[in-house]
């Protein structure tokens, strides 16, 4: 009696085991535990019927049922460390991201696409090159600014109202409000002007940031570029010269740009300058609003204030300077509906530049 029921353990016992082993996740592991180990599994039934048992055999065969209760158990663990380990690999696996898209789709001829610059560097490029050919050099300043270089030094004050012309992202360094995200390029006039003496002619391209909801006609980070003319007799009739010259060699023949009078806190006098339309060519189209005429950017004599805060005697120089966005500038060049393509990473649309 006592043997036979010896053997109907070890056949529970490898029945277990064989269901344990093929349990495909842990949910049916959990099911499957609590069949074979549970309160109402064949197991538990022996156990209970122990007591109708003569001593000694009920000892030997509650000790048998224990061990393989346990053993059990073991496999039971064992198999739930192998599922955990099969669902997280299967889990990155359903995750990973496909990062190499551009190079299974094969360009015609079957050689991989190779990218290439972005529209924005590709302008920026472009506007370097004509200034360069005009005999200006480019210089370059930080993105993170004090509120001295992005305003102060600009003639603007703390409390100033102009200040309000730039939402202003400010950067939690230092006392509140004293370092920032540069809200344009012409914070590094000054640290051209503080490390280089007259004669200046430079260009400054770079990445800016405002306070701005993105929409059709503006990004939060956007680019510019920076214009500074310093040098002894330097008049309003050389600035208006030097942005017709630039509009001509960049925009090609029979470009014109007009000034027309404008605010800035430092410049004085101030304009804004306009160039053809280059979508109608002056004709009149939408993105003109039939005018001819689009507005590019801001420019004006350097205010003596600003001189005077960059460590220049006013009455010895004079200069000027100007300033655009670089995005704009692409947007109206190839007729973007939506400023914040640029941005997008669409490979179908950056591929066409
Ligand atoms: N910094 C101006 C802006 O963000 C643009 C500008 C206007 C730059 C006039 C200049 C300037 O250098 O003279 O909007």
């Amino acid at each position: 009696m006592s043997s036979e029921t010896i053997d109907q353990i070890a056949q529970l016992e490898a029945d277990a085991r064989r269901q344990v082993d093929a349990a495909a996740d842990l949910e049916a592991l959990r099911g499957c535990e609590s069949a074979v180990i549970g309160k109402r599994s064949a197991l538990a039934e022996l156990n209970a019927g122990l007591g109708a048992l003569p001593a000694a055999e009920r000892r030997q065969v509650g000790q048998a049922i224990g061990e393989a209760r346990s053993r059990i158990r073991s496999r039971v663990e064992a198999r739930a460390e192998q599922l955990r380990a099969l669902e997280a690999a299967q889990r990155v696996e359903a995750e990973r991201l496909d990062l190499s898209e551009v190079w299974q789709v094969p360009a015609p001829g079957g050689i991989p696409d190779r990218g290439h610059l972005h529209l924005v560097t590709t302008t920026r490029d472009a506007l370097e090159d004509v200034f360069v050919s005009m005999g200006f050099a480019v210089a370059e300043g930080p993105e993170a600014e004090t509120d001295f270089y992005n305003f102060e030094a600009l003639n603007m004050p703390p409390d100033h109202p102009a200040r309000g012309m730039w939402d202003t992202l400010y950067l939690r360094l230092g006392a509140p409000e004293t370092v920032l995200l540069r809200t344009h390029t012409s914070p590094v006039q000054i640290h051209l002007m503080q490390t280089q003496a007259p004669p200046i002619y430079a260009v400054m391209p770079g990445r800016c940031y405002r306070r701005d909801t993105p929409d059709a006609r503006h990004l939060a980070v956007f680019h510019q570029i920076e214009g500074l003319v310093v040098d002894r007799g330097i008049t309003f009739g050389d600035l208006a010269g030097t942005i017709e010259a630039f509009t001509a060699s960049f925009f090609g023949p029979g470009m014109h740009s007009r000034l027309r009078p404008s605010f800035f806190p430092f410049t004085e006098p101030s304009a804004e300058f306009e160039v053809t339309c280059p979508i109608c060519s002056g004709a009149g189209c939408r993105t003109c609003s039939g005018s001819g005429w689009l507005e590019l950017g801001g420019c004006g004599m350097v205010d003596p204030n600003v001189f005077v805060a960059a460590g220049i005697d006013p009455e010895e120089h004079t200069g000027f300077a100007f300033g655009f966005g670089i995005d704009r500038l692409a947007q109206v060049r190839q007729g973007l509906e939506d400023m914040r393509i640029l941005l997008d990473n669409d490979l179908r649309f950056l591929s066409q530049f």
